[in-house]
């Protein structure tokens, strides 16, 4: 059984890379791949890159060449929901792709040739991603420097099942969230990757979860929290979500 470790940010494949043994890198298609262990479970590891074609790219060669089983992909999102908090993390119940619009040929949202829309994460994933949130916040404070917690306000975390939003876009603007929530109300985050990449799992019937640290609030302070963010927090979550997941 081989799991496919997908994460949309360079920083968290390096911290997940350090748990690996055994490891062998393979370039293909302009990426690099890395086959090795973690705990007793056979992984391969790459960034997606970003964007719907890029990552859609990555896991289809993660599927097609590297042979996976099942996929986990992680990374961030601006929050769609105003109760999600910077810190947050968003487990994949289903997802979208925002900026799809074939009509009248096809439904708004909808994939044409498929009649989905929205594309459903795996059960047993699912619930994997959410135990292994147990004792995260506890983790965090141990390795991430109390100003930069202080910084974004990260006192404690949720961590909740919901739908992912997709698109070609970096959201910046509140409007902009309203307008995808008034299409789809249930959207809770916001992101460029995980609707592609769950259409490609669908095709290849590959179980796949994504999970999402929030990193900002889709509005006018994304630009500004947003690398910050990535650099001095949100590589710690990947690390103990995906390990843990390994564990379990
Ligand atoms: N990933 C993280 N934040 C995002 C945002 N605001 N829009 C799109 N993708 C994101």
């Amino acid at each position: 059984m081989r799991i496919g470790i997908m994460g949309a940010m360079t920083e968290e494949v390096d911290s997940i890379h350090s748990h690996m043994t055994n490891v062998k890198e393979f370039e293909h298609g302009d990426r690099k791949y890395y086959i090795g262990n973690i705990n007793s479970h056979e992984v391969v590891l790459v960034f997606s890159r970003w964007g719907k074609v890029a990552s859609a790219a990555t896991v289809t060669s993660l599927i097609t060449e590297f042979k996976i089983d099942h996929l986990i992909f992680t990374g961030v999102a601006g929050a769609a929901d105003p109760s999600l908090n910077i810190g947050d993390i968003v487990v994949s119940e289903q997802l979208y792709q925002h900026d799809m619009d074939a009509r009248p040929l096809f439904k708004k949202h909808q994939i044409p040739l498929t009649k989905i829309t929205f594309f459903q994460a795996d059960p047993l994933l699912k619930e994997k991603a959410h135990r292994a949130t147990d004792g995260l916040f506890a983790s965090l404070t141990a390795k991430i420097p109390a100003e930069s917690l202080a910084r974004f306000n990260i006192r404690e975390l949720k961590c909740r099942f919901g739908t992912i939003a997709t698109g070609d876009q970096f959201i910046y603007s509140r409007e902009r969230t309203e307008a995808i929530l008034a299409d789809v109300p249930e959207t809770v985050a916001v992101e460029m990757e995980g609707g592609a990449v769950a259409q490609v799992c669908n095709d290849y019937k590959i179980p796949f979860v994504v999970i999402r640290t929030i990193s900002d609030k889709a509005d006018h302070t994304s630009e500004i929290d947003f690398p910050a963010f990535i650099n001095e927090v949100a590589r710690h979550y990947s690390e103990h979500i995906v390990t843990g997941m390994l564990r379990l």
